[in-house]
């Protein structure tokens, strides 16, 4: 038998999973900015707080969970995404009372959902969001919103749509689930089987039906913002106030109200596509939620938070060359020139991992074809170069492989032998080490005179976060 991942299952290496591992750095590097600490949750939880907590009427639900009983005849089930297992968290835990309020929580990790794989659409996939519980503030959604844009905007995306919509306090949502009822009632002979479940559960989630036929009687129900109570409605428009004053664009969708059954008052989804037209779906998805802290056992406190897709980000990323100048190589390969140095030339390559250089060298003698080869392969900066002479003299050949330069140094002074040959080769690493165009850049307020002036753009959080390759080598 051949052995295969599990459908919808992929293996994340080499550059992929460099790429990723970047990505989720930067949007952590942006959580921090915004002052939320990590919160690492369980991936297994008892079913029922998806059940309650995400929602019985959610499609992810009723159909996509892999639910299981333990040993102990339990029922548990993957998490398929993190807010309900977050908020148990915090009820668990009790975080609402020994915390700082708003509880400022970003998490990373894998979620499953047993979906019809698709390019864009796993059943493992990894997941970057936040949750911020406790303070009920127009202001609070906008900046959840704000950092998602600029969590993006820091990966180097330069044009994101947001699509926001409110669905409202519980008075909207019970008076829109009656017109909707109403509505489809007249239609359900015609949609399909999930649908007709969905008009008894909950009618709103007939609006997430992918079905095109049902999509398009959809299309013709009543909108929610004609249902709005004025409470509701003022809320919004505080939200897309703030919104505007901070230059940030979107664009108001009155279908969109988000496929899980948590959400109440603003919703809101980032997309892109990539240069080529290719649509990876939703990058992000979010909203403000009502009553879930309470349903899971908490206080009535009120939550908001987003999640993006890493697998997404990710794929469009690399079709339009985001990831081009991300540095996968190491520093060194260090060159044992004959059988003889091979211990001496082992025991080096330790010291200089110490001094705080990635390095590699091969174990066993090589042709020094071979070894320039490997060394290509895994993306050295440079060859450190050394046969019986060089150590018989205390030195060692140092040959940058991009420019061919090639110099010798004395091993004696090593440390500063390499970080001379490094700042010279790479004057701009100790800014930061993200590869953006203008390293350290500060994250900048958009010009209130510019009237095509966005959210800020294009900034680097390197400068104020330590994920940056050069400070963990401790080197300079
Ligand atoms: P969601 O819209 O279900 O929201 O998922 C958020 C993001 O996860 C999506 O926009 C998409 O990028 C990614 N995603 C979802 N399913 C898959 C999949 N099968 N394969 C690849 N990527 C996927 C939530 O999960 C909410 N918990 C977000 C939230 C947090 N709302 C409030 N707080």
């Amino acid at each position: 038998m051949d052995y295969v991942s599990v459908k919808g299952m992929h293996d994340i290496y080499g550059n992929e999973a460099a790429g990723m591992a970047y990505v989720a750095s930067i949007l952590k590097a942006t959580a921090e900015l915004y002052a939320y600490r990590e919160i690492v949750p369980p991936v297994l939880e008892y079913t029922e707080v998806f059940s309650r907590g995400t929602g019985e009427s959610s499609d992810i639900v009723r159909k996509e969970m892999y639910t299981f009983n333990d040993k102990g005849d339990r029922s548990v089930t993957l998490r398929p995404e993190f807010t309900a297992g977050v908020v148990r968290a915090v009820v668990s835990n009790k975080m609402y009372a020994t915390e700082e309020m708003p509880l400022k929580l970003y998490y990373c990790g894998p979620a499953f959902r047993y979906e019809r794989p698709q390019l864009g659409r796993y059943r493992q996939f990894n997941q970057f969001g936040v949750e911020e519980i406790g303070q009920d503030s127009a202001r609070v959604d906008a900046e959840c919103i704000i950092m998602a844009m600029q969590g993006l905007y820091m990966l180097g995306f330069k044009k994101l749509s947001l699509k926001i919509n409110t669905i409202g306090d519980e008075e909207t949502r019970a008076k829109y689930r009656e017109a909707l009822k109403t509505y489809f009632a007249g239609h359900i002979d015609e949609m399909c089987d999930d649908c007709h479940e969905r008009l008894k559960l909950n009618p709103m989630r007939i609006l997430d039906c992918k079905v095109e036929r049902d999509q398009k009687i959809a299309e013709g129900a009543p909108k929610i913002k004609d249902y709005l109570s004025e409470a509701s409605e003022k809320r919004f428009y505080e939200t897309l106030s703030i919104l505007n004053d901070l230059g940030v664009e979107y664009e108001l969708d009155d279908s969109l109200v988000r496929g899980l059954d948590y959400y109440s008052e603003v919703v809101f989804e980032v997309h892109a596509l990539a240069k080529d037209g290719t649509d990876y779906g939703a990058l992000c998805g979010g909203g403000h939620y009502g009553g879930l802290v309470k349903e899971l056992g908490g206080p009535d406190l009120v939550g908001v938070g987003f999640a993006m897709g890493l697998e997404r980000v990710y794929g469009l990323m690399e079709k339009d060359g985001l990831l081009a100048n991300l540095d996968t190589g190491i520093d060194l390969y260090v060159m044992p020139v004959g059988e003889n140095v091979l211990n001496d030339v082992f025991t080096l390559t330790e010291e200089v991992r110490q001094l705080g250089y990635s390095a590699d060298t091969p174990l066993a003698a090589l042709k020094m074809g071979t070894m320039f080869k490997k060394a290509e392969r895994r993306g050295a900066k440079f060859a450190l170069i050394l046969g019986e002479d060089e150590l018989n003299k205390g030195v060692a050949q140092l040959k940058n492989l991009k420019t061919k330069e090639q110099s010798e140094i004395s091993l004696k002074d090593l440390g500063e032998e390499l970080d001379k040959a490094f700042d010279k080769a790479y004057p701009n690493e100790d800014d930061d080490g993200c590869g953006t165009e203008e390293p350290g850049k500060a994250t900048e307020a958009p010009d209130p005179e510019d009237p095509e002036a966005g959210l800020m753009k294009e900034g680097c959080a390197c400068s104020d976060a330590d994920f940056g390759k050069e400070e963990e080598k401790g080197k300079k």
